[in-house]
This record gives structure tokens, sequence and C-alpha cells, in this order.
């Protein structure tokens, strides 16, 4: 058993919550995930190591409830345990020392991408951040951001902080002041970071993407995650998460994504109308 040690409702369905797990914490790495499962009955979802501490042994995450499985993880408070917690999972970042790296993180994407801008401003990189949510309540991170980063820019769909539109707008602007970029790292919703890869291809920048392919066992055997990079089909959970973005086949990427759709909504709309959360026939109304 996992004991959840912190929970915290960051945002409208969006969670901060940090899982005592030592053997985890010892060995992560920025870029890594791990896998967990609430309950005996319940189902395994990856999420990123958003954060770590060595000395108290936990592990951060921050999540967006999207259906089922994250709602029922969102009710778990502090003191509650999760069953399992396997990880870390995946290859850590590749950190060099490039020169200017540019980090964009969509939404939720900004948690994962901040231990990554740490160890490349460890490495010795100059760090130009762009963080983009929906509005000023929605950003994450920012803080936290700020401290890795030589600048940092905020962009809101809403233009209620920072730059009034996306990510990539930002992006398109760094560019044409001239600045000289060696790596690009873009982690958030599919469509951003394809965006960001459409802009980066025009100029020939170096772009690291995270993939979120589907993923059951996450050790490289059932291939529910392949995805297509470079032509070749590799699995995002072992060959991955991070992937050379201007090579990744983002369309059948985002149609894989919606394969479960039907029964992922069945599922979560199961669970809002029942009690007990599995739509059983003693509970039904
Ligand atoms: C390596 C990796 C790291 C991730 N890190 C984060 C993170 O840090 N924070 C975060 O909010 N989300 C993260 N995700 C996505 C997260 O795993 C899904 O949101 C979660 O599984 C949804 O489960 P659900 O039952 O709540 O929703 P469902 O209704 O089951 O699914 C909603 C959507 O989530 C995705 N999804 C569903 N099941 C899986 C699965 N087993 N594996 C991957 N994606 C799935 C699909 O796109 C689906 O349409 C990550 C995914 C991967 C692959
Ligand atoms: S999750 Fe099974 S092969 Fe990657």
């Amino acid at each position: 058993m996992y004991k959840i040690t912190y929970a915290e409702q960051l945002a409208p369905n969006l969670m901060a919550m940090d899982v005592e797990a030592p053997p985890v914490a010892r060995k992560a790495a920025a870029g890594q995930f791990i896998i967990l499962r609430i309950n005996e009955t319940g189902e395994r979802i990856p999420l990123t190591i958003s954060d770590y501490d060595r000395e108290k042994g936990t592990i951060s995450l921050i999540f967006q409830v999207v259906g089922k499985t994250t709602a029922l993880l969102a009710a778990l408070r502090g003191g509650d345990t999760i069953l399992d917690f396997a990880g870390p999972l995946g290859l850590a970042t590749e950190v060099e020392n490039w020169g200017t790296v540019v980090c964009i993180g969509g939404g939720v994407g900004t948690a994962p991408i901040y231990p990554q801008a740490r160890a490349f401003k460890a490495a010795g990189n100059k760090i130009i951040s762009i963080v983009g949510s929906r509005n000023a309540d929605s950003l994450i991170y920012e803080d936290k951001m700020a401290a890795v980063s030589d600048e940092l820019i905020i962009a809101t769909d809403d233009g209620s902080k920072g730059h009034h539109g996306f990510v990539t707008q930002v992006l398109q602007k760094i560019i044409d002041r001239g600045e000289k970029i060696d790596h690009v790292v873009a982690i958030g919703p599919l469509p951003m970071m394809r965006a960001v890869c459409h802009i980066t291809k025009e100029y020939n920048l170096k772009t690291s993407v995270s993939l979120n392919a589907i993923m059951v066992d996450g050790t490289g055997m059932c291939g529910c995650c392949r995805v297509t990079v470079g032509g070749k089909t590799l699995f995002s959970c072992v060959d991955g998460p991070d992937f050379d973005g201007l090579e990744v086949d983002f369309e059948e990427l985002i149609l894989r994504q919606r394969r479960f759709h039907s029964e992922e909504k069945l599922s979560f709309d199961l669970h809002r109308r029942h009690a007990c959360g599995e739509g059983c026939q003693k509970c039904r109304k």
C-alpha cells in the first residue's frame, strides 16, 4: 500500500498529490512516469512524475480529472492509500548542455516539463519557458517554472494573464526576435505538440515531445502504446515517453487516443450516476 501524504485541488478538475513510495523516489528522473492502480478492481493509469523528494521518499503527481479513475483518485485525501504504484517507468529525459532551450508546457503538461527544465538548467543551458493555459486560474507551476527559467512567458487562451493567445504564437515571436534556439521541448495536449512541431520543423529546430499514448502494462509487452516515429513502430512506455517531435505521426496517435472514447464515456457516466461508483444493480437509480 502506498500512502498519500498530500492532496490538494489546484484548479477546477486539476489535482496535486504526493505519494509515499521510497523505492520509486530513490530512482526517479525527469521524464519518467508511474503506473498506479487504486484498488483491486481498478484500472491501471500512467501519470508523469512531476517532482520527487528522495529524502522524504515521495513522488509528486499533477493530474486532470478526465474520467472514472482520475475522479476516484481525486476523491482520495492525505492518509488514504493506493494499492499499486509501479515505477519509475520509461526512459529518463536526455539532458545535455545544448545552449538555449525553449521549454513549452501546455495545461497539465507544465507539471512534467518542470523537472526537465530544472535538469536542463542544472546542465548549464539558458532556459526560455512558455507556459500556456486556458485562463489565469488554470495556470500551474508558475513560481517553480520562474525559478528554473532565464525568461518565463505566460500565455492564456482568454488573455486573463500574459500573452493573449497560444504558446505557438509566443514561440514564433521568440524565433522572429532572432533568438538562437538549440533545443525545444513541448509537453501538453497532442494538438498543441503537433502545432509546435509544425513551426519547429520549418526552422529545423531539434524538438522533443512527451507522448501520452494509451498504456496498459507499461513494460513493452502489451503493444497498446505503440506510436509511429520516423516510420518505425515504437512503444511509448519503453522507447519513450520522450520522442523526436519532428518524426512523430501525430495524426495516427490522435486517432488511437479516441479509440475507447465511447467505453470511457459510459464508464465515467456510470461512475457519476451511481453511489458505488461501479454502476451496480443495487444502487441503480
Ligand atoms: C506516460 C503518460 C503520462 C501521463 N501523465 C499524466 C499526468 O501527469 N497528468 C495527467 O493528468 N494525465 C497524464 N496522462 C494521461 C492519464 O493517464 C489519463 O488521463 C488517465 O489514464 C485517464 O483515466 P480515466 O479513467 O480518468 O479517464 P478515461 O475516461 O479512461 O480516459 C480519458 C482519456 O485519457 C486517456 N487514457 C485513458 N486511459 C489511459 C491509459 N491507460 N493510458 C494512457 N492514457 C489513457 C485517453 O486519451 C482517454 O480518452 C499520462 C499518460 C501517459 C501515457
Ligand atoms: S503499455 Fe504495453 S507495450 Fe507499452
